[in-house]
């Protein structure tokens, strides 16, 4: 069937003016939405600035990590402290200038009371540690995420350290019946006990990124969450700059309660616009 040209022409012109319609009502959310995260930059920068100002060091475990080299990266953008150790189990290079002031103790892990000097002297901690059981077998990952992570925040709160920040899991729970989530719990309230003046536990979901190394169950995993969180946020996954994104601000918030638990859905609220 052939359709008359002036019926093509009104179907095409209602067409058009429902798309400008629909453009212009996106456009006015869009920029309702942008306008509130402006608000909330201004309110951060000045929060920076704050902070800033009182010279404040920290120390990063991790940094070698997804999650770890991504907080790196934000808190040296924000340039909110006037040192940033990284303590890890080997030397990193890095060939930006913006990397050039860091400072770095290389440490070995299975005799972290010899290198109790690495921690001192910090006022706050972020640990990005951790390993899995396909890679360091189940007594591998129980030193890394347990005794390596507790044993640093031992030291670093002998050491003077006032703040930590844990990145642990979704799930977290010290009477879990499976054993990550289960260590993930143990570590999170054995800290606690250490009393920190604050302690921050963030618990991820499935981290969304683009590993170095290739995982090609979490590969999977991460495809399916990421078709997802295209449509909608959820509170199953999360990007990794977000995370990262979130530790940096949330340091500069000040909490309610000396320990404070961020689920994904708060981590994500926090790391909004990360990575743009
Ligand atoms: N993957 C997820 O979806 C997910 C979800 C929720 C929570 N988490 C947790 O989030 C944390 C960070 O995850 P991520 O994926 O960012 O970590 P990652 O990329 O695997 O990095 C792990 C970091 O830990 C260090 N590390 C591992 N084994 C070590 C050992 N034997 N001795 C010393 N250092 C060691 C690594 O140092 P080297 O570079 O020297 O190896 C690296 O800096 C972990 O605790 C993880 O359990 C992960
Ligand atoms: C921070 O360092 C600057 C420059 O070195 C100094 O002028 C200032 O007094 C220091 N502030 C504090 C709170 O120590």
């Amino acid at each position: 069937m052939k359709l008359p040209d002036t019926a093509v022409g009104k179907a095409t012109g209602l067409l058009t003016a429902v798309i400008i319609v629909f453009a212009a009502v996106l456009h006015y959310f869009d920029d309702a939405a942008s306008v509130k995260y402006l608000s909330m930059a201004e309110d951060m920068k000045t929060l920076e600035g704050n902070f800033r100002e009182h010279n404040k060091s920290c120390f990063i475990l991790g940094a070698s990590g997804e999650t770890g080299r991504a907080l790196l990266r934000d808190l040296l953008g924000r340039n909110i402290f006037s040192k940033i150790t990284l303590i890890g189990r080997r030397q990193l290079t890095f060939e930006d200038k913006a990397y050039e002031n860091l400072l770095q103790e290389v440490v070995d892990f299975e005799k972290l009371e010899d290198y109790a000097a690495a921690f001192q002297g910090h006022d706050v901690g972020y640990c990005c540690l951790g390993t899995t059981k396909a890679k360091a077998g189940t007594e591998g990952f129980i030193r890394v995420d347990h005794d390596y992570v507790l044993k640093s925040a031992e030291l670093a709160k002998t050491g003077g350290c006032t703040q930590f920040h844990l990145e642990s899991s979704r799930g977290a729970d010290k009477n879990s019946n499976f054993l990550y989530l289960k260590v993930k719990g143990q570590v999170e309230a054995e800290i606690e006990a250490l009393g920190f003046d604050r302690y921050a536990i963030y618990r991820p979901g499935v981290l969304l990124v683009d590993r170095q190394e290739s995982r090609p169950a979490e590969w999977m995993i991460r495809k399916f969450f990421g078709a997802f969180s295209a449509v909608c946020s959820t509170s199953m996954s999360i990007p990794i700059q977000a995370v990262a994104k979130a530790m940096a601000s949330n340091t500069l918030l000040q909490p309610e309660q000396k320990t404070e638990i961020l689920e994904n859905a708060d981590i994500t609220n926090l790391g909004k616009g990360a990575g743009k």
